[in-house]
């Protein structure tokens, strides 16, 4: 009986040699570290040191994020990876009306230049490589990052880290968009010809399909959706007048691990494929390092379960195991008991744990693509790319990414998916352990971390006091040259940093960008 994959293609019982069809590694794998990197993008891959143990992180207050920061540096994660409070991602100061009830909850609030300095205390900007998950104002935070760094002594050129910047996929599956796609756009461009000027070492963007994968995406359709959206990167930084080579070697990406490891091993190694292709073929790109697909990897929410916590701790194991067997540059592993709030500093130091046991105690990283010549693996890497290209060209029939998320072809694809897996699970035909198998009559007993609600209170008095002690006129004036500069074509960045060193907040400055750009209301809004 043939299984049917998570991208709905075939899983045969038995492979051999004749799998895959007609298959030539010279065209197919090419050497690790060379084009078209199906085997990864360094030669020596994780021989030579493993993967960036990356654990997203962020609540509250800065302070107590810091807190947190230090203890994952102390417990040995090699990377920073900030969580934001939702009003911070929606460019909301923290005692604005409709921050209620978010401030600190899904992430860190930070309203200003003395709450980056706050959360980036004690840490040296020049020894860590630093993750922001911030999307629309992402360039207010990277600003805010360079500011801090600034004040540390720390040149900007020595700076690393990477935004998320992806502001598309936040129109198909995640909802933290300010302005409308073109304005989106034209900052992205902006942030890419800043970086390039004044961060060389900065990941400009960290072009994502983890949302949509945690939104019921396949993992053809994660990869195809996710490229699609790079693609459109592309072209707009090029029909912003940038040569290719200058920017895309800083572009990354991010995708989900589920638990289904050979065929996420397949995702990965196809997506590698697929990337080099377009970059050379469609864009001309000349440097090796804009061919090459580099991702991050987090561990999928969405298959943890409230219902016996500690079984996460497997598939968390699982799923971090199919990421480096698939090559990703660097990892979150989930704590197991996000299903029911915040990781308690037991729980985050335990998934960071598991990613050292994989690093160290498994021979995982004594060689490159283990899987590479498997019959199986190379047929599934053949499959998922054939059906991620398939979904590429419907996007392109219909205009690329944001003519399609304007007609609502991704999510309207997302959500069947979604809709299929729920059907299953309901059915029982897809086995959760805990859930609609193997089930316990009464729940254990959990006790969740929770957040200090007087946070919100906190924040709004910081802010009295900033707003008390700066230089009014400074600001306003700083946000007058910013909307000068957004109304027209030249690099919003530069403004944007000098308002944002007078101290205006995370909010002003959005809402002086509001009120050039407008604000995005999706289609089927109602
Ligand atoms: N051989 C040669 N060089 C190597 C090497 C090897 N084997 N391994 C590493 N290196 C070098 C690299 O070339 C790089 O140097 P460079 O920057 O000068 O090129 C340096 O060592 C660091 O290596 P990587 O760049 O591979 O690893 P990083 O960890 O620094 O970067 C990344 C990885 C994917 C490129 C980067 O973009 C990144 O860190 N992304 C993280 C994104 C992230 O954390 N997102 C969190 C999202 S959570 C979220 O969305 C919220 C919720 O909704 C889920």
């Amino acid at each position: 009986m043939t299984h049917k994959s998570e991208s709905g293609l075939p899983i045969e019982p038995v492979y051999g040699p004749g799998d895959p069809a007609g298959w030539d590694p010279a065209e197919k794998l090419g050497a690790p570290g060379a084009y078209p990197f199906t085997r990864g993008v360094y030669p020596t891959m994780y021989t030579g040191r493993p993967w960036t143990m990356r654990q997203y992180a962020g609540f509250g207050t800065a302070a107590e994020s810091n807190a947190r920061y230090r203890q994952l540096i102390e417990h040995g994660t090699t990377g920073l990876s900030v969580a934001f409070d939702l009003p911070t991602q929606m460019g909301h100061d923290s005692d604005a009306p409709i921050a209620s009830g978010e401030v600190g909850k899904v992430g860190v609030a930070v309203d200003s230049l003395d709450d980056m300095r706050v959360l980036f205390g004690g840490i040296p900007l020049d020894k860590v490589s630093t993750s922001m998950t911030i999307n629309a104002p992402a360039a207010l935070l990277l600003l805010l990052y360079q500011l801090v760094a600034e004040e540390q002594g720390i040149a900007a050129d020595r700076l690393t880290g990477t935004i998320q910047n992806d502001v598309l996929k936040e129109y198909i599956a995640r909802g933290t968009y300010i302005f409308p796609p073109q304005p989106s756009l034209r900052l992205v461009a902006d942030t890419f010809r800043y970086c390039r000027a004044e961060l060389p070492k900065w990941n400009t963007i960290s072009i994502s399909g983890y949302h949509m994968a945690e939104a019921g995406a396949s993992p053809a359709q994660e990869i195809a959706f996710t490229l699609a959206d790079g693609i459109e990167y592309v072209r707009t930084a090029v029909a912003a007048g940038m040569d290719v080579d200058d920017f895309a070697p800083r572009l990354s990406f991010f995708f989900v691990a589920r638990t289904t490891i050979l065929e996420e091993v397949a995702k990965f190694r196809a997506a590698r494929r697929i990337w080099a292709r377009v970059m050379r073929e469609e864009f001309g790109a000349r440097n090796p390092k804009s061919l090459m697909l580099r991702f991050h990897t987090q561990t999928a929410g969405v298959q943890l379960t409230a219902q016996q916590p500690e079984v996460n701790l497997v598939r968390v194991a699982v799923q971090g195991l199919g990421a480096v067997l698939g090559g990703t540059q660097s990892l979150h592993t989930n704590s197991f008991d996000e299903a029911i709030a915040l990781p308690t500093d037991k729980s985050a130091r335990l998934a960071l744990r598991t990613q050292q046991v994989l690093a160290y105690e498994t021979d995982v990283t004594a060689t490159v693509d283990p899987f590479a010549g498997s019959y199986v693996v190379e047929s599934m890497t053949d499959d998922v790319e054939g059906a991620a290209l398939d979904l590429m060209r419907r996007v392109e029939d219909l205009g690329g990414a944001v003519h399609a998320i304007e007609q609502g072809f991704q999510k309207a694809e997302i959500e069947r998916n979604a809709y299929r897996i729920a059907q299953e699970t309901d059915s029982g035909e897809r086995v959760v352990v805990g859930v609609n198998r193997f089930r316990l009559d009464e729940e254990e007993p959990y006790e969740p971390l929770r957040v200090d609600p007087a946070i919100e209170a906190q924040q709004a008095a910081r802010l009295a006091r900033l707003r008390a002690e700066r230089d009014g006129g400074a600001v306003r004036s700083a946000l007058a040259a910013l909307q000068e500069a957004a109304k027209g074509e030249t690099n919003v960045l530069y403004p944007m940093k000098e308002a944002l060193r007078a101290k205006a907040t995370v909010g002003e400055v959005c809402d002086a960008l509001r009120e050039v750009w407008g604000a995005y209301v999706p289609a089927d809004a109602f």
